[in-house]
């Protein structure tokens, strides 16, 4: 069995006030329900990683980066070291998010050597693959998401593997409202684990999350969830509300 993820991406949104109320809201209202059963994380930007991290310490909430840099330290003006990101408190990090590959401009090559380096220095990365709505429209959707996993996990050991976790994030679902359907999701969802099965070892791959992202709210989540290969839910928009992150967790857990 795989316990259910459910991560929120806050983007760059809420400030240092807004933020810790929003952290510590969730954390009082999901008391008993991270032990039962679902993982919860929260990714905050980058100068709020520390207070919301403190805000949550003594529940079973994680925190998350949206991105990190992958060389270890020295002249990369702007960026963060996966060791500065432990060193507050992080857990997990999202790397390839589709606004990094998009809006930013962040290859493959980039996310590869982003994923590697985290694992190696401790923290569990979220890697986001998904295709754009030109892409599906012109059957490549399998093609683009084979191609974004093979390069995103190039390089990783088998033992690594257990590190990862996956979010399939179609990129015309991604706050447009337009949520994948339930049976989109899974197909997607299950060419992952197929894809996977070739590349690693089978019992490795049945264990491994794969989050479904894109206009998720507490109205489809359940269904979502109730898919075979969807494992958990990585959360935009309606994680920056505290009552309707605390919904789509419950409807996960
Ligand atoms: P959304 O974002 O829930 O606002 O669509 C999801 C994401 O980009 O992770």
């Amino acid at each position: 069995m795989r316990r259910p993820f459910v991560a929120g991406n806050w983007k760059m949104n809420t400030d240092s006030r807004s933020g810790v109320a929003l952290a510590e809201a969730v954390a009082a209202r999901t008391t008993g329900l991270a032990g039962q059963g679902v993982d919860v994380a929260v990714c905050p930007p980058f100068v709020y990683l520390k207070l919301v991290f403190d805000a949550v310490r003594n529940s079973r909430i994680a925190v998350g980066a949206q991105d990190v840099y992958f060389e270890p330290k020295g002249a990369f003006t702007g960026e963060i070291s996966v060791a500065m990101l432990k060193d507050v408190g992080c857990t997990y990090v999202i790397c390839g998010h589709s606004e990094r590959r998009h809006v930013l401009g962040e290859s493959d090559e980039i996310i590869n050597k982003k994923v590697n380096a985290a694992i190696s220095g401790g923290l569990l990365p979220i890697l986001c693959v998904g295709e754009l709505l030109e892409q599906r429209q012109g059957g490549l959707t399998e093609q683009v998401v084979t191609s974004q996993l093979k390069a995103g996990l190039a390089n990783l050991s088998a033992e690594k593997l257990p590190a990862v976790t996956l979010a399939y994030e179609p990129v015309w679902a991604i706050g447009t409202g337009q949520t994948a359907s339930p049976e989109q999701a899974q197909e997607v969802h299950s060419l992952i684990r197929r894809v996977l099965g070739g590349m690693y070892d089978g019992a490795a791959v049945e264990q491994m999350r794969i989050l479904y992202g894109g206009s998720v709210k507490p109205s489809n989540a359940g269904s979502l969830m109730r898919q075979e290969d969807v494992d958990g839910l990585l959360v935009g928009g309606a994680s920056l509300n505290a009552d309707d992150f605390v919904e789509i967790i419950k409807a996960a857990a």
